[in-house]
């Protein structure tokens, strides 16, 4: 039910001596029955690194769409030409799905679209978004781009976010607050706030204080105590929760999110928001959500993967913070760059520094056979110099 990805090393492996003739004459690789790609030959040679790569960077989903979201995208390339097309009725089919009324809606070209809209929105004038450090970095960056500032707090020493630290800065600079945001669960960390804290957020701070909840990998959370902030939306707090397709549904690289929240907030960002998002993203997201299977699938595959891993690591002496997402952070007990590189050197790309946790490898659950890759080369790194001085 979930397109497996065909390797193309084989093909690529025989065609790669017929390379350099291919780039001169097109029709003379087509006669040997070597497919063109667009964009040309030339990039035959970095496409196959990629593709040869265990990409456990980015905590992408590596099973892609599920069939029934890739039947529909073949079916909308129907209306690639187009400016005016039947759009799969994507807003009303999103709104339902999550129980709010279409104008509680605002489709982006991925969440990340989302985040740059509520700051447009919310950050002009001045105004400064307060966070924790480290968290989803697009949000404060975004900001210093727009001329805005970030007040950022330190996580716990066990890596929560302090709520009550959240709300004092909040009161503090109130004049100055253009939103609160929190990433639940924290990437990197991969934990969570719980409800009763959200509602302690909520009910300490002021009412027009505009509260941005990241739940980009909601899905993926098991701790009883979370839940969903869409609730607060519906009892009309200046809530806005900000959700993708491209975790659970595997579609990253097609680009669509939305944003949860008050119709009068919906109408002030919609004024900033691009209306970029494709007509493939669209019907995908629409029958993404039909196709339940396919999410279990993702879900309990991943979890699993995630308690095996974390299992296995503990096994050999490593920690890790616990989860609640499809990536996990790794105490490696010593500065991570060296090891990331060890890692590449081994094919697998793993994610990338996030200071001040520099002694924490941020590791995404990709396939069963990317994660015994990881662990294969984990176990070899272990033993050899880039890690010498962790042990002990
Ligand atoms: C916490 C968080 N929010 C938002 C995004 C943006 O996702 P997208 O723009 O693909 O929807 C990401 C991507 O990794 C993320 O980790």
């Amino acid at each position: 039910m979930i397109k497996q990805h065909v390797s193309r090393r084989g093909f690529v492996g025989g065609a790669a001596a017929a390379l350099g003739t291919v780039a001169l004459n097109p029709q003379a690789a087509l006669a040997r029955g070597i497919p063109l790609r667009p964009g040309g030959p030339r990039f035959w040679a970095e496409d196959d690194a990629y593709d040869a790569l265990a990409k456990i960077s980015f905590n992408e989903n590596p099973y892609g769409p599920s069939e029934k979201a890739l039947e529909a995208m073949t079916y909308a390339f129907k209306y690639s030409m187009r400016y005016g097309y039947p759009d799969a009725g994507v807003t009303q089919a999103v709104a339902d799905f999550h129980g709010v009324h279409r104008n509680q809606l605002l489709i982006g070209a991925g969440s990340g679209e989302i985040l740059e809209v509520v700051g447009l929105t919310y950050l002009g004038q001045g105004k400064k978004v307060i966070g924790v450090e480290p968290s989803y970095g697009q949000v404060y960056s975004h900001a210093s781009g727009i001329d805005a500032d970030s007040v950022l707090l330190p996580l716990e020493a066990d890596h929560s976010q302090n709520i009550q630290r959240m709300v004092d800065a909040t009161n503090r600079n109130y004049r100055d607050v253009g939103f609160v945001y929190l990433c639940n669960p924290n990437n990197p960390t991969g934990r969570t706030v719980s409800a009763a804290e959200i509602q302690y957020l909520l009910e300490n701070i002021p009412e027009d204080v505009p509260v941005l909840i990241d739940e980009a990998y909601h899905h993926f959370v098991r701790d009883p105590a979370y839940e969903e902030s869409i609730k607060h939306v519906i009892d009309g707090r200046k809530v806005i929760v900000a959700r993708t397709f491209s975790k659970i549904y595997g579609m990253a690289a097609i680009r669509i999110g939305f944003a949860i929240a008050p119709p009068e907030m919906i109408q002030e960002m919609a004024t900033y928001s691009t209306g970029s998002v494709n007509v493939l993203a669209k019907w995908g997201a629409v029958a993404s959500m039909e196709d339940t299977a396919a999410y279990d699938f993702v879900r309990n595959t991943t979890l699993r993967l995630r308690d095996q891993t974390v299992a296995d690591l503990a096994g050999l002496g490593y920690e890790c913070i616990p989860p609640e997402t499809n990536f996990f952070m790794l105490d490696c007990r010593t500065p991570v760059a060296p090891i990331r590189q060890a890692f590449r050197e081994r094919g697998v790309a793993v994610g990338r520094d996030f200071p001040p946790l520099l002694n924490h490898l941020r590791v995404s659950i990709g396939t069963e056979d990317e994660m015994s890759r990881f662990m294969t080369a984990f176990e070899d790194i272990t033993k050899t110099r880039a890690m010498s001085g962790s042990r002990g």
